[in-house]
């Protein structure tokens, strides 16, 4: 069933409840995933979006039941990515001529995922817009790397509704649609875990878009994402806040992310804990054991974080497996300006705080050169040398 939206705008999406992970399991989902697809019902008829392919069937016939397919005159697929796509080959075998507004790009992913199907693009630009009648029209602005080479929003005009795709949005289903109609401070905290996870690496880019969606002066009453709730009652604070956190964001915040394989690296992991509490307790403290705690809940907290510190035993030369994962996969994600230090215990050779080190560094963390090294159990000789490395670090 479709919900309204505003005006003529519907939703027309799937709330999914059930959804565990995305991007493979690289991305857990702690609250369901909106899916948002939208209607627009003026003197056209435009489909802006369909949903994730395994519930393409249940999306079309959902859709056949408010209106019939022959009397969609548009569809606009601001972004190709499966999850907005997944539906389009099976809508568009019963209305295989309806014309596609989208990017370049979008025909170059959208072809690659379901094959040259002879589907009835028009690519559009920044700044092009479309009649849509009773004096409204849509306007196209492409979001390149926000967050595919694909990416556009489509701002509607009058109803001054920016469709900003995966922009601006969260997983978290919300059966009200509306931020208002839900927990808020949720809202908005798994909207800035979807920006430390999956926007981030693009920040400077977003600094820019930001600048330019500004500079085009439109009035913004609404900001309706593809994911997640819909922004209505400040829906510029979404923007400022990603303009906030596109900028080497830190909070007073330092996180402790270890592994450990006999508890001595957990014992440094807790003492430094205590120790940066001590010296600075207005500090928010957090410590996560990498085998325990989901890679992007961690994420989300170094995100927050002005420093690390992180910590393995040295295993086989090396350090944990599942630390050296967490590290690759934190590398990519490019965080500027943030401290760390590294500690670990070894029983023979002692590589880890080295291969750590370099991780960290590759990441682009400010690597202090303070260390805990621990033969075996940290002894009074270790733990003395904590107070030092936390003032470094703070
Ligand atoms: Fe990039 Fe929601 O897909």
């Amino acid at each position: 069933m479709k919900k309204n939206v505003k005006n003529n705008v519907y939703w027309i999406g799937y709330m999914d409840w059930d959804l565990q992970t995305f991007h493979g399991d690289d991305y857990t989902i702690h609250h369901g995933s909106a899916q948002n697809a939208y209607l627009i019902q003026e003197e056209k008829t435009v489909l802006m979006d369909t949903v994730w392919a395994p519930h393409q069937f249940e999306f079309v016939e959902n859709l056949q039941s408010e209106i019939d397919l022959n009397t969609i005159d548009y569809i606009v697929v601001n972004h190709g990515e499966n999850d907005h796509s997944g539906s389009l080959p099976a809508l568009m075998k019963l209305i295989p001529d309806t014309p596609i507004y989208c990017t370049a790009n979008s025909v170059k992913s959208l072809e690659g995922q379901y094959g040259k199907q002879g589907w009835n693009f028009h690519v559009v630009h920044t700044g092009d817009s479309l009649d849509i009648g009773h004096g409204k029209k849509l306007i196209f602005v492409e979001m390149t790397f926000l967050h595919w080479p694909d990416s556009m929003a489509t701002y509607l005009t009058q109803d001054n509704i920016l469709f900003s795709m995966d922009a601006f949005g969260q997983h978290i289903a919300v059966e009200g649609l509306f931020e208002d109609q839900a927990n808020q401070e949720q809202i908005f905290n798994e909207a800035m875990r979807y920006y430390a996870n999956i926007v981030a690496p693009f920040s400077p880019l977003v600094t820019k878009k930001v600048k330019e969606i500004v500079a085009m002066d439109l009035p913004i009453d609404m900001i309706a994402p593809s994911h997640g709730a819909i922004w209505r009652e400040n829906p510029l604070k979404i923007v400022e806040a990603y303009a906030s956190w596109a900028n080497r964001y830190q909070e007073d915040q330092i996180t402790v992310v270890y592994g450990t394989e006999w508890h001595g690296t957990e014992k440094l992991a807790y003492a430094l804990a205590k120790e940066i509490h001590k010296q600075s307790p207005q500090t928010v403290v957090k410590v996560f054991n990498v085998d325990h705690t989901e890679k992007d809940d961690i994420v989300f907290e170094i995100f927050k974080s002005k420093a690390i510190a992180v910590g393995s035993p040295t295993i086989l030369n090396g350090i944990l497996a599942s630390m050296a994962g967490f590290l690759y996969y934190l590398k990519s994600l490019r965080f500027k300006g943030k401290k760390a230090a590294v500690f670990g215990c070894y029983g023979w050779s002692g590589e880890g705080n080295k291969v750590l080190r370099e991780m960290l560094e590759k990441a682009g963390f400010d690597v202090i050169s303070d260390e805990i090294k621990s033969s075996f159990n940290p002894e009074k000789e270790e733990y003395d040398q904590i107070p030092q490395l936390v003032k470094t670090l703070l």
